[in-house]
C-alpha cells in the first residue's frame, strides 16, 4: 500500500477535494501507474454535478496517461518505466462479446473488476469508489493490465491521455461504430473532445463534407483546423434545413457528441433517408427519447450508439498513436492548456464555459521529463 494525493469527490455537486488516500498494491493482474497526464472529460463533470448517479467518496478521471512503477505477479507484458495510456473497457478476452471483438460489452465486467480489497482508502480506512475503476484524478493508480496500452515513446504522456477516452471514443465511433464511407457526408453535433475527435475520424475515412455544429465560436472554428468543411450554429431553430441549405441534401451519417434529448433528436433529423445517425453523448440519467417513427418505416434511417468507439480497445488505441506519430491525428492541437493538479477544480471552470477543447491536468510525475516538452 502507498499513500498518495488524489481529487476526491465528497459531495456530488462540491468542488473536488485535494487529500490524501492510500493506494492498495496490485493484484497479480494488475500494475500500479504513476500518472502524469490526466484529460478533463465532460463525463467526469456529469459525475461531479450529477447528471449521471455516483456515489461518494469517488476519484473520478479516465483520461489517463503516465509511467507503470509496479507491475503484479502475473503481468509479463509490462515493465516499470513504460509509458501507457489506459484502454477503459478492460474485457475477459473470452465471453461471446469479446470472442466477437465487441470487448466494449464484455459480459464479464463485474467479475474481472472484482478485488478482494478496495483499491483507495481513506487514511481512517473509508473505500472510496473509483470511476469506471480507473479513478484518474489521483497521483498513482492501478489498473487492469490488459486494460493498458504502451505508449511509442515520440507519443507523449500529455497527449498520450487523450487517446484513452475522447480520442478512441470518436475516432472509434465513425470506422467501429458507425463506419463511415468513403465519400460520405458527416454532420457532428458537438465539437469538444469528443465531437473533434469525431470530426478527425470522419476526415481519416474520406467523408467528402463533415458539417461541424457548435453553440461556441471558437468550437467552430477549432472543428476547421480538424477537418470540418462547413460549420453551423447549433441553437439554429431548423439543423436540418441548415444543413441541407448547405449540402442539398442530409447528411448519411450524423453523430451526436453533447448529450440531450433535444441533440439526440436533431443528429437523427439531419441525416438524410437511409442514414446513420450515432449517439455518443451521454444524456443526464433517465433521458428518454421521443423520435417521429416515420423517419425509420418511410425514412429507413438507423439510429446506433457508440461507447468507447464500439471496439478493440488496446488494438485501435496503438493504431490511433500511429496516426499522430504520422502528423494524421492531430493531438498537440487539441490540448487547450495544460493546468497543475491543484487548478483542476478551475479546469472544470473552463469546461462549463465550452471554450476548450480539452484541459489536461499535469500531475507531478510529469515533471522530470525532458520530452514532454518536445514532439
Ligand atoms: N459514448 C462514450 O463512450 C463517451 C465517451 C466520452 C464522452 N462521452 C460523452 O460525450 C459528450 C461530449 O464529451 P466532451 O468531453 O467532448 O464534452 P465537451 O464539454 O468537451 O464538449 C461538448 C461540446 O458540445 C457543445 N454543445 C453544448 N450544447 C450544444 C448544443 N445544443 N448544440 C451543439 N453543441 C453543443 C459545447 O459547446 C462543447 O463544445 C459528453 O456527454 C460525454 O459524457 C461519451
Ligand atoms: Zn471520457
Ligand atoms: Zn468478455
Amino acid at each position: 500500500m502507498i499513500t498518495t494525493r488524489a481529487a476526491v469527490l465528497t459531495t456530488v455537486g462540491q468542488p473536488l477535494h485535494l487529500t490524501q488516500i492510500h493506494v492498495d498494491d496490485p493484484e497479480p493482474h494488475e500494475v500500479r501507474i504513476a500518472v502524469t497526464h490526466v484529460g478533463l472529460c465532460h463525463s467526469d463533470l456529469h459525475y461531479m454535478t450529477g447528471t449521471v448517479a455516483i456515489e461518494p467518496p469517488v476519484v473520478v478521471g479516465h483520461e489517463v496517461a503516465g509511467i507503470v512503477e509496479a507491475v503484479g505477479a502475473a503481468v509479463t507484458d509490462l515493465r516499470p518505466g513504460d509509458h501507457v495510456t489506459g484502454a477503459l473497457t478492460p474485457s475477459c478476452g473470452a465471453c461471446a462479446n469479446c470472442d466477437a471483438g465487441r470487448s466494449t460489452q464484455c459480459q464479464r465486467l463485474a467479475e474481472i473488476r472484482r478485488r478482494p480489497r478496495p483499491a483507495y482508502t481513506l487514511p481512517d480506512g473509508t473505500p472510496v469508489a473509483r470511476l469506471g475503476d480507473v479513478g484518474a484524478f489521483s497521483e498513482h493508480i492501478l489498473l487492469r493490465a490488459n486494460a493498458v496500452v504502451p505508449l511509442p515513446d515520440d507519443v507523449p504522456t500529455r497527449v498520450g491521455c487523450l487517446l484513452s477516452c475522447c480520442v478512441v471514443t470518436g475516432v472509434g465511433a465513425v470506422f467501429r461504430g458507425a463506419r463511415v464511407r468513403p465519400g460520405a457526408t458527416v454532420a457532428v453535433i458537438g465539437c469538444g473532445g469528443v465531437g473533434s475527435a469525431v470530426i478527425q475520424g470522419a476526415r481519416l475515412a474520406g467523408a467528402s463534407a463533415i458539417v461541424a455544429i457548435d453553440l461556441d465560436e471558437e468550437r467552430l472554428r477549432a472543428a476547421r483546423g480538424y477537418g470540418a468543411t462547413h460549420t453551423l450554429n447549433g441553437g439554429a431553430d431548423d439543423l436540418a434545413a441548415e444543413v441541407r441549405a448547405l449540402l442539398g441534401d442530409g447528411v448519411d451519417y450524423s453523430f451526436e457528441a453533447v448529450g440531450s434529448a433535444r441533440t439526440a433528436a436533431a443528429a437523427l433529423d439531419v441525416v438524410r433517408p437511409t442514414g446513420t445517425a450515432c449517439l455518443v453523448g451521454i444524456a443526464p440519467e433517465g433521458t428518454r427519447l421521443t423520435l417521429p417513427a416515420a423517419d425509420f418505416f418511410f425514412g429507413e434511417k438507423r439510429l446506433i450508439g457508440s461507447y468507447m468507439g464500439s471496439g478493440q480497445a488496446r488494438a485501435d488505441i496503438a493504431q490511433f498513436a500511429r496516426l499522430y506519430r504520422h502528423g494524421r491525428l492531430l493531438l498537440d492541437e487539441m490540448v487547450t492548456e495544460v493546468i497543475d493538479f491543484e487548478r483542476i477544480n478551475d479546469g472544470f471552470e473552463a469546461m462549463k464555459s465550452g471554450d476548450v477543447t480539452r484541459i489536461v491536468v499535469a500531475m507531478p510525475a510529469a515533471s522530470g521529463r525532458p520530452e514532454e516538452e518536445t514532439r
